[in-house]
């Protein structure tokens, strides 16, 4: 099959083209030939090396943690999917990952499209979609009423973060530059603020939650605007505890954990018509176009999800 692969650590144009053997499914696992993946900043993270004491890869690798196709082969122990099933997951890959013709998924972290969702759509969802769900239902226990702050509403987690406080009836503050304002206030923002003009620290008081995609001075800041008993879980560094204690605040690192329950809760919501994806790049599925999409997620400056059209 044809993949993109990296065969050793370095810049976007370690990005190759290369055949590397279909998967076969284990007996829990399905093979996905894929439709659509997407871009997350951990795929340069990973591909530069500045993951590599943490995720132990053997080369070649497959990058990519998004996968969004149809079902082609079925492991024997499989119960709830089948062949010809349209199916979207965060697998659990260790090399070989999306940016391929086929992938290999657990079956517990697989979840059904629903038939109103494109395989693009569904591609930019899972691991930014459920990080975003960890972040607040998880470790935060968003409730309806609360004031929560999402850090760069306008980024893949943030966007879909917003729309999920809104669904759970939240007051929703978010941080991005002007450009993104008109589009991000449509999926409900109920406060923009360009952070280009405006210090969020100033603006806000007393918030229950604060979603920190950002880290340094944005995540010490981000204490100062909540409430005691608030809570301010981070996807990009631990937070410190001692500021954690001075205020109060239950902070911590959230780190994603793939899972098809979760994710077939954020495909309902999409069903509804309560969750969907922005998808402001798509490129093509070559070496050149991952290459590009790469460049432009090193910039921490894309709208919404950047996706791969692979079929
Ligand atoms: N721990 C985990 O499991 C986990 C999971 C997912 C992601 N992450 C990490 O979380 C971070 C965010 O991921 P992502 O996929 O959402 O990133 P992303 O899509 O690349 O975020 C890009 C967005 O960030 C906005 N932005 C940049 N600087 C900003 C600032 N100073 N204030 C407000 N907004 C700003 C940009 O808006 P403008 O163009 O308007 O500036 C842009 O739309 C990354 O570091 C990623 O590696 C961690």
């Amino acid at each position: 099959m044809k993949a993109i692969v990296i065969e050793q650590y370095g810049d976007k144009n370690q990005l190759i083209e290369k055949e590397m053997p279909r998967p076969v499914p284990g007996d829990h696992q399905v093979v996905v030939e894929l439709h659509a993946t997407s871009i997350n900043p951990i795929d340069w993270k990973v591909r530069e090396g500045y993951l590599k004491e943490m995720l132990d890869f053997d080369f070649p690798i497959i990058l990519g943690w998004d996968a969004a196709g149809v079902i082609t082969d079925v492991g024997n122990k499989v119960t709830n999917f089948k062949a010809g099933d349209r199916v979207f997951a965060r697998p659990d890959t260790t090399r070989l990952g999306t940016y391929a013709q086929y992938t290999a998924v657990d079956e517990h972290l697989l979840a059904h499209i629903p038939e109103n969702v494109s395989f693009e759509e569904a591609a930019a969802v899972p691991l930014a979609g459920l990080t975003a769900w960890q972040c607040l239902v998880d470790f935060s226990d968003i409730k309806e009423g609360d004031k929560v702050l999402i850090h760069a509403g306008s980024g893949g987690v943030g966007h879909y973060a917003i729309q999920i406080a809104k669904n759970m009836g939240a007051y929703v503050a978010t941080t991005a530059s002007g450009k993104n304002k008109e589009w991000v206030e449509k999926l409900g923002v109920d406060e923009f603020i360009n952070y280009k003009e405006k210090d969020f620290a100033d603006e806000l008081s007393n918030y229950d939650i604060v979603l920190d995609t950002l880290g340094g001075e944005i995540q010490e800041k981000s204490f100062g605007i909540l409430k005691k008993g608030g809570s301010l879980p981070s996807i990009v560094q631990p937070p410190e505890d001692k500021l954690a204690d001075e205020h109060g605040v239950n902070a911590g690192f959230v780190w994603l954990e793939p899972d098809g329950e979760k994710l077939t809760k954020l495909a309902q919501m999409m069903e509804e018509g309560n969750l969907v994806s922005v998808i402001g790049h798509q490129f093509n599925f070559s070496a050149e176009g991952l290459q590009d999409a790469h460049d432009l997620s090193e910039t921490h400056h894309a709208k919404g999800k950047i996706v791969i059209k692979i079929k």
